[in-house]
Formats: C-alpha cells, sequence, structure tokens
C-alpha cells in the first residue's frame, strides 16, 4: 500500500523542469582535501548546473596516491579529483566541459584544468579571469586543448 502511494507520488514529479538531461548520468564522485574551500566552491558550481556531487573529503597522501593512480602527473593535476561515467575530471572544470565530455565520449582516460586558475568556477576572484584551457587525457596520457575558456 504504502510503495503503491510512493509510486504515484514519484509519477507526479516534474522531472522535465531538472535542469540535468533524463539521459546524462549526473552523478560526479569527487576525492579532495578536507583543508580546501575552493573544492566546496566548485562543488556548489556543480550542483547549481544540475549534478549531484558525491563529495568525499580524505587525507592528503590518499588524494595523491589516488591521483598518481589514475595517471595525473604536476602537469595534468589539481586540488581535487572527480570522476564521472569512467571519466576523470580534474579541477575546476566547468560543467558545460563536462557535458560535452559525457555528450562526445571521445577516447580519453578525462578532462582537467591543472593548477586552479583564476576565473574559473570555485576560484572566482571578483571579475578577474586568467585564460585557461581544459585539457583531453588521452588513454597514452597525452593531452590536447578541449576547450579554451577567457
Ligand atoms: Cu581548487
Ligand atoms: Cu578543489
Amino acid at each position: 500500500m504504502h510503495r503503491r502511494v510512493f509510486l504515484l507520488a514519484a509519477a507526479s514529479l516534474p522531472i522535465v523542469s531538472l535542469p540535468a538531461l533524463a539521459d546524462t548520468p549526473t552523478i560526479i564522485k569527487v576525492v579532495k582535501s578536507p583543508t580546501c574551500g575552493c573544492c566546496g566552491a566548485r562543488e556548489e558550481h556543480l550542483r547549481e548546473e544540475g549534478f549531484i556531487v558525491d563529495s568525499h573529503a580524505i587525507r592528503d597522501e590518499q588524494l595523491w596516491d589516488i591521483k598518481a593512480r589514475l595517471g595525473l602527473t604536476d602537469e595534468t593535476s589539481s586540488c581535487h579529483t572527480g570522476l564521472i561515467d569512467g571519466y576523470l575530471v580534474e579541477g575546476h572544470v566547468p560543467a558545460s566541459d563536462i557535458r560535452r565530455l559525457l555528450a562526445e565520449r571521445p577516447s580519453a582516460r578525462g578532462i582537467t584544468v591543472p593548477g586552479m586558475p583564476i576565473g574559473s568556477p570555485g576560484m572566482e576572484m571578483g571579475g578577474e579571469v586568467d585564460p585557461y584551457d581544459t585539457l583531453l587525457i588521452r588513454p597514452d596520457g597525452r593531452t590536447e586543448v578541449f576547450e579554451s575558456h577567457s
């Protein structure tokens, strides 16, 4: 009886009004340092863009170990590490790039915004923007520009 009531209620939810597309996986798992403030700001950006953020603050040694195992280097890494639908999403990558990644599904490990450029989502400082590139990391570890932001 209760189950039936629940199903009826669920059926009437206005699903189409959610910002996320119905067939796009929107849960992103994020691991970060417990002391990182910009990581939280970035998560807010993702939530505002319709993603569900499964966030885990872990010890720094664990975080760097995960990055190393994912093949991230000094050149490709940032503060926090995300995983969505089999792709790596490193650092302050804008939600629009994640949506494009999931739509195009290139042969790649994932995308990254290395370092922490001023003006990227979660790194806002007034109106200042350091132009930055989102890089695509190919399966062999080589990178190419996925999207330029300025
Ligand atoms: Cu950061
Ligand atoms: Cu971060």
